[in-house]
């Protein structure tokens, strides 16, 4: 194994994944875990140099303070306990919290500065051979950027012991589902099951218009989905998963609940009977993305705007039809065309369109004509719990208009939308 790594273990401080990136950012690998790890549990993580016991806020659980399990203390690890409440300072004897941070970790615990993209990637692929053995692994592969990235690594580490199933929802942006094939099957070589499943979603939303039930069924319909995919193949024991720590994070740990339950596109029930296998679930997003440069992933792959797991059908307001779902593809990738030629790419957080169940009167081809119109979003953010509009040159707005309402069918009008998180949210449903 190339990198060391320093554990924090998360005995209730609001700042676990703050204290992780600041050692990560002196060169360090840490990984963060439960502060009742057992035994082996510990012995299996690779290269510990030392422990932080990362005490705050949220210590007391169910009305019992928690403390490290008597396998960390009895590791013979250096340990550093951080016992602060809320936003104290991390170090009480004058030192700046980096000094501190940097005396345990390269003076007390003797680390070396070893963690970086390429150094992750080769232990990550010794990890998941060492899991995996000569077994099989399947994955869920939407062509988001985590699905992605876990593709290219365990194409690297076990090349075809990995099966990848793609399912075609018929709610994927312009290209994508032909990216995906293109990209894993011709260029990287993968087992890639391309399933078409667009007739099948689209006959099970028809005339449904309540937006939390559109999320519902295109969920319940992707498990069943794989898992009728998953069947066909024969000695399966792994799973492949893109969790990355955010995700966990959101879903709750031991000392913090949860801030919103993952029920995704791709969130798959716990009864399939596998082990997965998770090589992100340490990494944030930033170094999520790095990965995947580093393993040949093309950019507009690995630096894609996030896109909602239910893709367009959110964007297809009310119930879908499929003359209004092909107008939202085309007018979106027309969208994002004209944003790339115009350095707006990779500058704004999020910009689609969104179609309104809506027609107005209009005038083409000197007749009267009633046709949809297409909704413009392009928002800011941080965390995406607020968000506020791009500022996008009017001239540009026109010029996209124009081609709008000229190459999408149906399509007679375009409107801007101006509101910013709160008081509207980001997508229309
Ligand atoms: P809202 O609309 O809540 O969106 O302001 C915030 C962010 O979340 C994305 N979003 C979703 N992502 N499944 C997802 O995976 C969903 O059902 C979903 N709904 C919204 C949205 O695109 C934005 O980035």
């Amino acid at each position: 194994m190339k990198q060391d790594m320093i554990l924090i273990l998360d005995l209730g401080s609001e700042e676990n994944p703050r204290l992780a990136r600041e050692i990560r950012a002196m060169g360090v690998y840490t990984e963060i875990h439960p502060h009742d790890i057992s035994a082996a549990e510990l012995a299996a993580l690779p290269n510990v140099k030392g422990i932080i016991l990362n005490g705050g806020v949220n210590r007391v659980v169910d009305g019992v303070e928690i403390d490290a399990s008597a396998a960390v203390y009895g590791s013979g690890l250096p340990l550093w306990a951080i016992d602060h409440k809320g936003s104290a300072p991390l170090a009480a004897d004058g030192k700046t919290r980096e000094t501190a941070i940097r005396d345990f970790v390269f003076g007390t615990c003797k680390a070396e500065a070893n963690w970086n993209t390429d150094n992750f990637i080769a232990d990550q692929i010794e990890l998941i051979r060492r899991q995996v053995g000569d077994k099989k692994v399947l994955l869920a592969l939407s062509g988001g950027v985590d699905s992605s990235v876990v593709a290219a690594l365990l194409i690297k580490a076990i090349g075809d012991q990995l099966t990848c199933v793609h399912v075609n929802h018929g709610l994927l942006r312009k290209g994508e589902p032909e990216q995906v094939v293109q990209v894993f099957r011709e260029e990287m070589g993968a087992n890639l099951v391309y399933v078409d499943a667009v007739d099948r979603f689209l006959d099970k939303l028809a005339g449904v218009a309540e937006p939390e039930r559109k999320r519902k069924i295109i969920g319940a319909e992707f498990i069943r989905v794989f898992e009728e995919e998953a069947r066909k193949l024969d000695g399966i024991q792994f799973l492949g998963q893109g969790t990355i720590y955010p995700d966990i994070i959101e879903s709750g740990t031991k000392t913090v609940k949860a801030v919103k339950s993952h029920h995704n596109v791709g969130g798959l029930p716990e009864d399939l009977n596998f082990e997965l296998v998770e090589p992100l679930k340490m990494l944030f997003k930033d170094e999520v993305r790095a990965c995947g440069v580093a393993l040949g992933l093309p950019a507009s792959m690995v630096y894609r705007q996030p896109f909602p797991g239910p893709g367009l059908g959110v964007r297809c307001l009310g119930a879908i039809t499929r003359d209004r779902l092909e107008a939202v593809r085309e007018s979106d990738a027309i969208l994002r065309e004209e944003f790339a030629r115009n350095g707006l790419e990779g500058k704004v957080w999020q910009y689609f369109t969104a179609i309104p169940d809506l027609k107005s009167v209009g005038v083409r081809d000197n007749k009267r004509a009633d046709e949809w119109c297409v909704i413009i979003r392009a928002v800011n953010t941080v965390d995406a719990m607020t968000a506020t509009v791009e500022n996008v040159p009017f001239d540009l707005l026109q010029h996209i208009t124009a081609r709008i309402t000229a190459e999408v069918k149906g399509v007679n009008r375009v409107l801007f939308d101006l509101t910013p998180k709160p008081t509207g949210t980001i997508e229309w449903e």
